[in-house]
């Protein structure tokens, strides 16, 4: 079992930033998801994550620093729509990913020349960013192609035996991961949908592409299709459909956006939302998946959102859940 220690203690923020510049890994909290956390300067650091997630080392790291002058550091070049994106997100749940500086270990980002950089917003992960005055590389702590965690306690459960020590910060406010944008040539590309909505990237910088399926070259090498994956068959029905009804003797569970009339005869039945508030729903989503993932169910219905707003990062989490091998 790993230590749970109170971020909000100056003590525990040093005595963190300690084991990550002394090579351990340590779990913290992220306004996004929970991370794991190694020294990104520490080779064998940052292998122990790969090998702690069961991480195949194709899947690139974010690497996480406490401001965009740090940032600077890592990145050989920051066009200028990737700094108006830096100076108007951060610290939030914004990555981007930028020509990577010979500083930061192959190891990272998985040999590209590119690299995932990301000011979180949480004040714990701040504190300990700070602290430590190394780039922290962190994926999500989870094992790899499972549901991210967001609190504290759902870190335990996933990788509480291989790991020492965990910073707790509460749950994650906003519970979906950060946006990841990239800025490798004149075009800005999002990656994975996430915490800033595209709307409001846009509003920024103007236009942006969206990562293709069919163009390898425009694709986080972590976005496989099947991702952030309960066991239990998951099964999203179209945007506006009425729920199917439970045949006889099936355990059927349900996740909902909005408030329904209809819902007798399932097992369980988790309302995120009642009028379809995606900002409210996020922060609960991974949570309501390993709940309904944990009561033996047969299959659980997932009914869609509409895809703007929060709505893409959700549905994108969604798809992936729900697709099969
Ligand atoms: O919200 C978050 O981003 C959380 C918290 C802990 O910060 N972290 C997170 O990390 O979600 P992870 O490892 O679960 O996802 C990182 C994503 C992957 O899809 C990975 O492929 C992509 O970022 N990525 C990292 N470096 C990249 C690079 N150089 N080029 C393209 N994609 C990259
Ligand atoms: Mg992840």
């Amino acid at each position: 079992m790993a230590t749970i220690l109170d971020g909000s203690d100056p003590h525990v923020i040093a005595v963190a930033a300690t084991a990550l510049r002394a090579g351990e890994l340590v779990a913290f909290p992220t306004e996004t998801v929970y991370g794991l956390g190694a020294d990104a300067l520490n080779e064998q650091a940052v292998a122990q994550v790969f090998a702690v997630k069961n991480r195949p080392f194709f899947d690139p790291l974010i690497v996480h620093v406490p401001d965009a002058a740090t940032a600077a550091l890592y990145a050989v070049a920051i066009p200028p729509r990737a700094a108006a994106l830096m100076e108007h997100f951060w610290p939030g749940p914004l990555t981007v990913v930028l020509p990577k500086h010979p500083r930061i270990p192959d190891i990272v980002t998985a040999g590209l020349d590119s690299v995932a950089l990301r000011v979180p917003s949480h004040p714990v992960a701040l504190a300990l960013l700070q602290a430590v005055a190394r780039p922290i590389a962190a994926p999500s702590a989870n094992p790899f192609g499972y549901i991210s965690p967001t609190t504290a306690a759902h870190v335990q459960d996933l990788l509480g035996e291989a790991i020492p020590l965990i910073v707790d910060g509460g749950p994650c406010a906003v519970g979906v991961e950060s946006t990841v944008c990239a800025f490798l040539d004149d075009d800005a590309v999002i990656l994975r949908p996430g915490g800033v909505t595209s709307e409001a990237i846009e509003a920024v910088i103007g236009p942006v592409q969206f990562s293709a399926s069919d163009r390898a070259d425009l694709r986080s090498p972590g976005t496989l299709p099947r991702h952030y994956s309960p066991h239990v068959n998951l099964q999203l029905t179209a945007l506006g459909d009425p729920l199917p009804l439970p045949l006889s003797g099936e355990r059927v569970g349900v996740l909902l956006f909005t408030e329904q009339r209809l819902t007798q005869g399932y097992v369980e039945v988790v309302m995120l939302s009642r009028d379809g508030n995606l900002t409210e729903a996020a922060p609960r989503l991974f949570a309501a998946l390993r709940w309904l993932d944990c009561l033996g169910l047969d299959r659980v219905l997932v009914e869609s959102v509409p895809e703007h707003g929060l709505g893409r990062a959700i549905m994108d989490r969604l798809r992936r859940a729900a697709a099969r091998d």
